[in-house]
This record gives structure tokens, sequence and C-alpha cells, in this order.
């Protein structure tokens, strides 16, 4: 009875502006990765592999059991799931994407374990509106994609209490590192750079968060930089190898990158990975923890 009270509650708490259908769209197109199920697979894995530090980030950013969290560009809602458990039924995630493929399995997971905690919502981060401002927003590997992530700081800014804390995990440089070193490598980081850039994305766009995040009325409690040293057929190995398998053959399609040199970059990873030599330095990500004044 209690439970189904939250439920109803929850559908009344929020209301996203979906935006018209045209509108919604064009900005799904400008997901770069799609929502294949391989692209589902790689978000697992890749959830996975970085779930500590995404705790370790909760942690740091003060969220606890009662919590209200705003999972922005949640995905498959992997991180979501653990945010359900952390906040548990005295708390709230509301979890929200642009894609219905994805929000539907984390509506499926989430109704096999019985986690009636988490909203998903399908809408734009660039133009909810939430009817009761959240304590906490949680976003990772989201404004890297977007074309204007001040519009999504601004609207942050409305929905998340005085005093409520943002926490960014996104891209701060793409500076992998591969030793020993192949010049297809660095022709893949150009070509990513470059179609992300045309994309209208920024893969290095924790530069500027901070800055924007000050700009609209929060203050910078943390900017933590986290890169790893990965060995061959470890899972920090594995994890970027999963993307490039998603979005090198993106790369030859669009022409960003041709198919001799797509055949030539997997002969060398194979090559290392046959190799006890081998390291790969994982791009820098920045975690930043911010507060609204
Ligand atoms: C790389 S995935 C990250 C998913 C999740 N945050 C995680 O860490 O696993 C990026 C997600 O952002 C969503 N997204 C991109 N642009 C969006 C927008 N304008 N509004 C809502 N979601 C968006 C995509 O649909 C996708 O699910």
């Amino acid at each position: 009875m209690l439970n189904n009270l939250i439920i109803i509650m929850n559908v009344f708490l929020i209301h996203i502006c979906r935006g018209k259908t045209k509108g919604m769209d064009e900005i799904k197109m400008n997901y770069l990765l799609g929502s294949s199920d391989e692209e589902l697979g790689r978000l697992a894995f890749q959830h996975e592999t970085w779930r500590p530090e995404a705790f370790d980030l909760w942690d740091r950013t003060g969220i606890k059991p009662g919590s209200s969290v705003l999972d922005l560009g949640c995905g498959p809602g992997f991180a979501s799931l653990d945010l359900a458990n952390l906040v548990g039924l005295n708390g709230k995630v509301i979890s929200l994407d642009l894609s219905r493929k994805f929000l539907n399995h984390l509506n499926q997971v989430a109704t096999s374990n019985g986690i009636k905690q988490i909203q998903a919502e399908e809408g734009n981060v660039e133009s909810f509106v939430l009817s009761e401002k959240v304590d906490f927003v949680y976003s990772r590997w989201l404004f890297c994609f977007l074309r204007d992530p001040g519009k999504v700081v601004a609207q942050v800014a409305v929905n998340i209490k005085s005093g409520g804390r943002i926490a960014i995990c996104d891209y701060f440089a793409l500076d992998y590192l591969l030793f020993p070193g192949a010049p297809v490598f660095d022709r893949l980081l150009a070509a990513v750079s470059e179609s992300w850039r045309l994309s209208g994305g920024n893969i290095r766009v924790q530069q500027s968060l901070p800055g924007m995040l000050e700009q609209h009325g929060f203050k910078i409690i943390e900017l933590m930089p986290i890169t790893r040293i990965a060995r061959p057929n470890s899972a920090h190995w594995n994890c970027p190898k999963s993307f490039w398998k998603v979005f090198i053959p993106q790369l030859v399609s669009k022409g960003f990158f041709s198919q001799t040199d797509s055949d030539e970059f997997w002969i060398e990873i194979n090559e290392r990975e046959k190799s006890s030599f081998a390291i790969l330095k994982t791009p820098t990500l920045l975690d930043i923890i911010a507060e609204k004044l």
C-alpha cells in the first residue's frame, strides 16, 4: 500500500519536457554511439570496470540513504541500480535518458529485482523540469556528447536544492598512451578526436565544466583526475578495446579511418596482447564535485 502510494507520488513528482517528436529524433541522432545491443553490453562492461570509482565518487559527494538523486543520461541504468541500493527505500533515483530502449532495460532489471525507488524518464537533459528539487545530480559519460553543456548545467542549477551537489565523471583529455607505440594508434586518436568534434561533442569537456558550473552558481568542491595503467587482458585494457570494437566500424563507414588502418590497428593490438611488455594508459577522466550555493 505504502509502496503503491510512493509510486503514484513519483509519477506526479517529475514532469519531463519531452519536446516535439522531431526535436527528440534530431537529438537521438546526436548520441554518437547509438543504443544497439552491442553498445548496451559495452556500457555494462564499462560500468563493471569503473564501478569502484563510481561508489567512491558517490561517497565523497555525500550521497547516502534517504537522498534523492537525478542520474542524468543514465543509459541502461547500471549506475542508477547501484544508486538505488545506496539511497534505499526512503530515497529516490530519477533516471533520465533519451533512449527508450535503455530505459526499458533499466525498468525490467529494477522490476525483476523488486527495486521501486527508481523512476525512469525518457527526456532530454537540456530541457527537463522536476516539480521537486533533488539533493544530488550524478552524471557519467554524458557531457562529452553534448552540443551545449552550458545549457544542461543551467537546467541542473534550477532543479537542484541549494546546498545540493552535482558529481560529474567525464573525459578531461584524450591522452591514451600505448607502449610500445604504433603510428596507427596515433592515427586512430586523431580520427576519434575529429569525429567527436564534428558530432558537436567535446571529448575534453571536463576542462571547461568547472568554469561553467561556477557561472551557474556552483562552488567547486573537488577536482580529481583518474587514469589507469592497464596490462593486456585486464579489465582496464579490455574496456577501451570494447569501445574501439563499437566505434572503429563507425569511423570507417564515415570516412574518418580507412579499412586498411583498421586492419593494421587490430594486428598491432593483437601483437601487444601477446607481449608481457605492453602497457596502455587510459584517457584521463576528471571527477568534479560542485555544490549549489
Ligand atoms: C555513454 S552513455 C553513458 C550512460 C551512463 N551514464 C553510464 O555511465 O553508463 C551516454 C548516454 O547519454 C544519453 N544522452 C546523450 N545525449 C542526451 C540528451 N541530450 N538527453 C538525454 N540523454 C542523452 C545517451 O542516450 C546515452 O544513454
